[in-house]
């Protein structure tokens, strides 16, 4: 997964050679190692600075979510969630964003500001709750139930043909908020989260029927690994991401938006914490509270989880999307325009 695994291959590639006696004089590790290490840290700043570059020459904004790779991170603009992503892409000045997430994200990117060229490293990352629910499924269920007149709810973790069948759109770091708006007197069906929902349903009080999707990652999380961690680190609150299952979001102190761990842990008194969500996360927040200890909640199979999909994206895939604009988000324009309606009521109701 890391930077260093994939530098090697990269288009920039360019090999500093070092002589196997200089490793010897000095004691230092077998050559073939150090060789490694040395040519992979001049690669990426090679790399990193030709990103630069490029960036500067197309007037190019680098997008990232929380869960991208540690070197993607350091060289973004901005670096956040799934709303604040929504808002920085609406906003933007530049020509170019290249966005570092998955598809659905770059995709909002683009209904949301359709005159910019929206780039994404790999745009075969895509996203389980996104597969979940696919649109002429979505489309054939509302038919079947149309005595509901449903008030559809859509996660942003979803294609633009959910959202262009949806009323509005909400991220995890405003789902309350969102659903708190919905007209009381509306039946609500909210997709694709099932955990995310019934969160929703717990912190609202309001009734809504759950399309069936979750996350693949987070519902790795069990109780058991929880109340392992937890006996381990007594003294460290557990942040958790509400994609996490019922079991887990009861073990948590704080159940909250990948941007608002951010907050939480800023201002909580605690040294340390458990995260439990994407690994990604930890990255972001050791940068921002160096002085904090993060311990990555574990799941029953291993210490850390990684979204498969979020971890395509490599700097040197972001280096080539740059250099030659593609891959490049397109859709039609009639189902951006139905899709962007939900959007911009997300918008509009969560400021
Ligand atoms: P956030 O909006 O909280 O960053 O979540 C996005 C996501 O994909 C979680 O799995
Ligand atoms: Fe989708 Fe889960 Fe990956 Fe988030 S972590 S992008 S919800 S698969």
């Amino acid at each position: 997964m890391t930077y260093c695994k994939t530098a090697g291959s990269g288009p920039n590639r360019k090999s500093t050679t070092l002589t196997a006696p200089l490793f010897a004089r000095r004691g230092a590790p077998p050559p073939s190692l150090l060789h490694l290490t040395m040519t992979t840290t001049l690669e990426s700043v090679d790399l990193v600075a030709d990103i630069l570059r490029l960036k500067k020459e197309r007037n190019a904004v680098i997008l990232a979510h929380n869960y991208q790779i540690k070197a993607i991170q350091d060289v973004a603009d901005y670096v956040g969630d799934s709303l604040g992503l929504s808002y920085q892409a609406k906003e933007t000045d530049a020509d170019v964003i290249a966005f570092c997430g998955v598809h659905f994200m770059a995709e909002t990117a683009k209904i949301v500001n359709p005159e910019k060229i929206v780039v994404l490293p790999d745009k075969d990352a895509g996203c389980s709750l996104e597969e979940s629910c696919p649109g002429p499924e979505l489309e054939a269920f509302l038919e079947k139930h149309r005595d509901k007149n449903y008030y559809v709810v859509a996660y942003i973790n979803c294609s633009g043909h959910v959202k262009a069948l949806s009323d509005v759109i909400c991220t995890s770091g405003n789902a309350v908020r969102i659903v708190e708006h919905v007209p009381a007197d509306r039946n609500i069906l909210f997709v694709p989260d099932a955990n995310l929902g019934a969160w929703v349903m717990e912190q609202t009080g309001r009734k809504m029927d759950l399309w069936q999707g979750a996350c693949y990652v987070h519902v790795e999380f069990t109780r058991d690994s929880i109340l392992k961690i937890k006996e381990e680190f007594p003294d460290a609150p557990v942040v958790a991401h509400p994609e996490c299952t019922f079991a887990v979001r009861l073990l948590a102190d704080e159940v909250c938006s990948t941007e608002k761990m951010v907050q939480y842990c800023r201002s909580h008194p605690a040294q340390s914490f458990v995260i439990v969500t994407e690994s990604g996360m930890l990255h972001r927040l050791r940068r921002e509270l160096p002085h904090k200890t993060f311990i990555a909640g574990p799941t029953d199979r291993c210490a850390c989880a990684d979204c498969r999909f979020m971890k395509m994206n490599t700097l040197e895939k972001l280096h080539r999307c740059l250099d030659t604009l593609q891959p490049r988000l397109e859709m039609p324009e009639s189902l951006r325009q139905r899709a962007e309606i939900p959007l911009l009521r997300m918008l509009e109701w969560s400021r």
